[in-house]
């Protein structure tokens, strides 16, 4: 069986609904998303519901690799605090080795604020904390050099440093890597000409990172398949929210849409994806297996709140009904 460590995000995540709250959504351009979710100032917005749940790339996807058998260890950083032992005590449960993990005595864990627009959207008011200060000293080389491969998820903070050392242990070790890249990852592969990209044997990206990475509009499909698929080693997924998701092996592309669900929180929906898509490949080297996995798992997260609270467990996929995945050759 393949062992797998991950690398990425512990976070306590307060998922908060503001049913009867006195605030709206606004356009406005000066907005990065051209949107902005507005409070009215000096007043108190009450909160109608608050739950919550760990979460965090390097948790989430550790929490699927457990939930479809795989062997895995979660290296990452907490805070020494009641949430950090809480994040730790769930992962133990589902199943997830801990024993790499580092409580940091002086960074809190890291914390996130959910806040809902009816329309299904989300901000997140995010807290850097103790998993986003990974330094390449902190980490015990020799326990992991056995691993099949190092799943990435999204590092951020001063954790992006440990990107580089991470794919060169890897390719010394001959271990395989899977990637979910956070912007600052997909702008250190932009800078490497691309050449980061041939030691990663699972690279999973949204539309708008596909895009960022290759200097592409969003629409420009082909052109972002083209550009990656010349420099990556191994198999790409590109994930488009509700449009559902893509996958090639150079060879063939397969296209996949959602599976219909009622959503209640789309958090941890690509970590859900890509972790679902790599068990996949894992379980059986069948990328069209894979995508289905990957699309169900996701489907399965977005339909509870709490980012691992609707991930499969290994055979659950096949309770659910047949997904119309199209696959068709490469010709360009
Ligand atoms: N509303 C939805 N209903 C069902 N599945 C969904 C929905 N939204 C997303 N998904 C699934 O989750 C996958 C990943 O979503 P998306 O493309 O938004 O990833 P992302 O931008 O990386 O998300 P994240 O914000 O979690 O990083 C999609 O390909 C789809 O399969
Ligand atoms: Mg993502």
């Amino acid at each position: 069986m393949a062992t797998i460590v991950t690398f990425g995000s512990a976070t306590w995540d307060a998922f908060s609904e503001l049913e009867k709250g006195d605030y709206r959504v606004i356009e406005d351009d000066k907005f990065l998303t051209k949107k902005a979710i507005c409070f009215p100032l000096g007043s108190k917005v009450i909160i109608d519901k608050l739950n919550f749940f760990s979460g965090g790339g390097g948790t989430n996807t550790a929490a699927t690799f457990a939930k479809q058998g795989f062997e895995v260890s979660y290296l990452g950083r907490v805070g020494n605090d009641g949430q950090g032992t809480m994040v730790l005590e769930e992962l133990e449960e589902i199943g997830v080795d801990i024993s790499m993990v580092v409580r940091d005595k002086e960074r809190p864990t890291a914390f996130s604020l959910i806040l809902p627009t009816p329309q299904g959207k989300r901000s997140i008011l995010a807290y850097r904390g103790a998993c986003h200060f990974m330094r390449e000293e902190t980490i015990p080389w020799s326990s992991i050099k056995k691993a099949d491969w190092f799943y990435i998820a999204p590092l951020s903070g001063e954790s992006v440093n440990l990107f580089k050392p991470l794919i060169k242990f890897a390719r010394e070790q001959n271990i395989k890597i899977a990637l979910n890249p956070s912007i600052s990852q997909v702008e250190m592969i932009k800078n490497s000409d691309q050449s980061l990209l041939g030691d990663i044997d699972l690279l999973v990206l949204n539309n708008e990172e596909a895009a960022l990475l290759t200097d592409s509009a969003i629409n420009q499909e082909e052109r972002m398949l083209k550009i990656i698929l010349e420099s990556l080693k191994g198999v790409l997924a590109i994930t488009s929210g509700v449009r559902g998701a893509l996958a090639s092996d150079k060879e063939n592309i397969f296209k996949a849409p959602i599976a219909p669900v009622t959503v209640r929180a789309c958090t941890g929906a690509g970590d859900a994806f890509a972790s679902g898509f790599l068990s996949g490949l894992l379980e059986k080297n069948d990328i069209e297996y894979a995508i289905r996995l990957a699309i169900l798992n996701a489907a399965g997260c977005v339909s509870k709140v709490g980012a691992k609270e609707g991930l499969l467990k290994k055979g659950e996929a096949a309770e659910w009904p047949p997904l119309k995945i199209v696959k068709n050759k490469i010709n360009f």
